[in-house]
C-alpha cells in the first residue's frame, strides 16, 4: 500500500479542538493582523483578571481558561467582513456599519455547534451588549448579558483604547479606566467596572 493512502491514527478531541484553534487564529491573522493581536491581548487580560477575581474568592463559579478563550475568538467572525470595511479609517455609513457589527452573529455561528463551547459561544455573540440595553446584536440589558460577554466588554474597550490603531493614537491606561469607569452603569457592568479598576491597580504597583 502505498504510504500517503495508509490510513492517519485517530487524533484525541481535544487535540483536535486545539489544532483548530490554532487555525481559526491563523485566519484571523492573515485578514487582520491588528484584530488577531488585539484578540491576543484580550484574551490574555480576560485570564489574569479571572484569575485575580478568584485569588480575592470572588465570581469563583466562572471559568477563567473559557473566558480567556472566548475573549481570544470575540472578534473571530471579522474574517466575514469586507477588508475595505475593516481597515476604513474614516466612519462607517449604514450600510457598512451593519456589516461589521455581523462579526458577534457570525462568530457566534463558528462556534455555536461544538457543546463544549457554549459559554465562549455566548461571550462572542454578546461582548457588544451595554448594560443599559443599547447594545447589539440582541439589545440584552443589565444581568441578561451573559457573565462572560460583561468581562470581555470591558477589557475589548480598555485594549481598544489604549492601543495605536490606524485612526487613533493610544492613550494611557489611566485615561481609559477613567473613561470606562464613566461608562459605568451605562455601557458597562459597575461591579466589573469596579473590580477592573482594582486589578490594574494591583497590576501595577
Ligand atoms: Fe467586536
Amino acid at each position: 500500500m502505498d504510504a500517503r493512502t495508509l490510513p492517519l491514527p485517530p487524533v484525541p478531541a481535544e487535540q483536535a479542538a486545539l489544532e483548530l484553534e490554532t487555525v481559526l487564529l491563523e485566519l484571523l491573522m492573515r485578514k487582520s493582523s491588528e484584530t488577531h493581536g488585539h484578540s491576543a491581548r484580550v484574551g490574555e487580560l480576560a485570564r489574569e483578571w479571572v484569575e485575580h477575581m478568584h485569588s480575592r474568592s470572588k465570581w469563583l463559579g466562572v471559568s477563567a481558561s473559557e473566558i480567556a478563550q472566548s475573549a481570544r475568538y470575540h472578534d473571530v467572525g471579522k474574517v466575514a467582513v469586507q477588508n475595505e470595511i475593516l481597515n476604513k479609517a474614516g466612519p462607517l455609513d449604514s450600510a457598512e456599519r451593519e456589516q461589521m457589527n455581523a462579526h458577534a452573529r457570525i462568530g457566534y455561528e463558528l462556534f455555536r455547534n461544538v457543546s463544549s463551547l457554549e459559554s465562549v459561544a455566548l461571550g462572542i455573540l454578546h461582548h457588544h451588549e451595554r448594560w443599559d440595553g443599547g447594545g447589539y446584536p440582541a439589545g440584552l440589558k443589565g444581568q441578561e448579558i451573559p457573565f462572560v460577554a460583561r468581562v470581555i466588554g470591558i477589557i475589548d474597550a480598555f485594549d481598544a483604547m489604549t492601543s495605536n490603531r490606524c485612526y487613533q493614537r493610544a492613550r494611557s491606561p489611566e485615561s481609559a479606566i477613567e473613561e470606562i469607569r464613566l461608562s459605568g452603569g451605562t455601557q458597562f457592568c459597575p461591579d466589573l467596572v469596579q473590580d477592573f479598576a482594582e486589578f490594574l491597580n494591583a497590576r501595577n504597583t
